[in-house]
This record gives structure tokens, C-alpha cells and sequence, in this order.
């Protein structure tokens, strides 16, 4: 039986023929490493594609065969995998060290890696010294940063320096303390029209692509509408060019309550407990290592 992907019935759908599948973010026959270029390729052909957070190789690796295209090593990693409250205390050293293990694990994957909040908000040179260190010691092939208007000066020195810029506007996590939480943005006229101007302002400033970070649904189709960079929605709808998902979230490994935007399409949390209870009801019992485990 002939295996269609999504990305094949995508661009058969929209007549663009089996060349186009090869060339496509999610279903392509590519071997290479993803790059900007094609991600812009994918918004002009109207493909959808996914995003995934990842903060170590072998998690990393699962998500490359599995075709995910572009991964992000977000600060997320903050709250999801080094145990702190929110993203704000991670470091660029954090990032610096999980972001080469996610390069390590991958090689397909376009990987971003993220300025840690205090690694950019002095200035575009704090910006072009900190993104040059995740190019040069991650290997990296982008960073993002969070700020429409008020981080444009910053997205223009790091792409005149030739470092791809994701931006990310709407809900920035890292403004938590300024925000008093994570409340939707955008909601009434004059928060709508700064959110357009923000996407449209690191748009102008060079960002190859704009995370929209919970947005009411039909201002993220506007914005999506109306720029030439695609949008990564996460709690914006389904009409953003790709959509990005913490992958502790996706993957049903956080404790307790996730956001309402988040789908589950496993429950790993309930899957490794079970897995570590048998384990210690066998070790406890006697039951492991059996004589298949042992050495003679
Ligand atoms: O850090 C992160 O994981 C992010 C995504 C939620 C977009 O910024």
C-alpha cells in the first residue's frame, strides 16, 4: 500500500503535484536540515506544518523520525524540565547546554533555540552576543526572542549579523511579573491593533517567522492574513501557518491541569509511573532480574 502523509494530500490538494511533496516541511523526502528558506517555501505553497519544544537528544531524536520539521528549545524548559516556577530564571548557560544536546539528537529538524529573558532586553548588542553564542556553541540554526515593537532594533542586528529570528508576540511568558499571569492578549480594538502592529513590526525588522501566543482566533487569522512570514499559533486558532505545542504538554507528561488550547495524544505521565511501579514491585519481589537478565 502506498503511504500518503498529510504534507502529500496537502499539496495534492492544492495542485502542486509530487514535486511539492518532496520539498514539503512535514511528509518531504528532504535529507538535509530544514532552513528559513524553507520555511518561507512552505507559507508561499500554503503548507500547515507542526512545531514541537524539545530540551534533550533522545527526546529530540523521536520527534526528528517522526518528521517533525522545526523543534524549539524553548525557555519553557524552565517550568517543563529544570523544576523552576516560570521561564524567567533560565540561563544562557541552560540554554547553551540543552540546545546543542537537541542539535546532537537531530538531523533534519531546523532547531531554534530561545534568548532566555535578561539575555536581550538590554539591547540589540546583549541580543547579537547572546544569539551568536547559541549559533556558535549550540550550532542552532535560529533563535527566537518575545517582543513585537519594543524588540524590533534587536531582530535587525541579529538578521543584518545573518542569524534567522523567530519573533513572538501576544502572551510573551517571560513579561509573567508584568502580566500577573498568562492571560489572553489582543482582546478589544486598541489591544488588537497592537498586536497587528507588533507582528507587523518584527516582520519589518526581518523575523522569518512570528509566534502568536494566545490570541483570540480571528485576530491570529488577520494577522496570519496579512503578513508574508508565517505565524506558529499556540492558543490562536486554527489558522496560523503552523502551530507549536510544548511537548510535555502534547504528550501528556505535565502534572495537573494543562491550558485549554493544549490536545493530548498520549498520557506518558500515567505510562512511566506504571512503568516504574512495575519495576519496583519486581526488584521488591525478587521477580527482577530473572535468569534471561543474568550473566554467566
Ligand atoms: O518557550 C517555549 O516553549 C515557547 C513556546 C510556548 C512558543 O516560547
Amino acid at each position: 500500500m502506498t503511504h500518503v502523509s498529510p504534507a502529500q494530500k496537502q499539496s495534492g490538494s492544492g495542485g502542486n503535484g509530487p514535486a511539492a511533496a518532496s520539498k514539503a516541511l512535514y511528509g518531504g523526502t528532504g535529507s538535509r536540515r530544514i532552513t528559513v528558506r524553507d520555511i518561507s517555501a512552505a507559507k508561499e505553497r500554503g503548507e500547515k506544518w507542526p512545531m514541537l519544544t524539545a530540551y534533550d537528544a533522545m527526546t529530540a531524536s523521536v520527534f526528528d523520525q517522526a518528521g517533525i520539521p522545526v523543534m524549539l528549545v524553548g525557555d519553557s524548559m524552565g517550568n517543563c524540565h529544570l523544576g523552576y516556577e516560570s521561564t524567567v530564571p533560565v540561563t544562557m548557560d541552560e540554554m547553551t547546554l540543552l540546545s546543542a544536546a537537541v542539535v546532537r539528537g537531530t538531523r533534519r529538524a531546523l532547531i531554534v533555540g530561545d534568548l532566555p529573558f535578561g539575555s536581550y532586553q538590554e539591547g540589540p548588542v546583549q541580543a547579537l552576543r547572546n544569539a551568536t553564542r547559541l549559533i556558535k556553541d549550540a550550532g542552532v540554526g535560529a533563535v527566537k526572542l518575545e517582543g513585537g515593537e519594543r524588540s524590533a532594533h534587536q531582530i535587525e542586528l541579529l538578521v543584518q549579523a545573518g542569524i534567522p529570528v523567530m519573533a513572538h508576540v501576544g502572551l510573551t511568558p517571560q513579561s509573567v511579573n508584568a502580566f500577573g499571569g498568562y492571560p489572553v492578549q489582543g482582546r478589544g480594538e486598541e489591544a488588537a491593533q497592537q498586536l497587528l502592529r507588533d507582528a507587523k513590526a518584527v516582520q519589518d525588522a526581518g523575523a522569518f517567522a512570528v509566534v502568536l501566543e494566545l490570541v483570540p482566533a480571528e485576530l491570529a487569522a488577520e494577522v496570519t492574513r496579512s503578513l508574508h512570514i508565517p505565524t506558529v499559533g499556540i492558543g490562536a486558532g486554527p489558522d496560523c501557518d503552523a502551530q507549536v505545542l510544548v511537548w510535555t504538554d502534547m504528550a501528556g507528561m505535565t502534572e495537573g491541569r494543562v491550558p485549554r488550547f493544549v490536545k493530548q495524544y498520549a498520557q506518558l505521565r500515567q505510562s512511566l509511573g506504571d512503568a516504574a511501579r512495575a519495576f519496583a514491585e519486581d526488584v521488591v519481589g525478587g521477580a527482577y532480574p530473572a535468569a534471561e537478565h543474568s550473566f554467566r
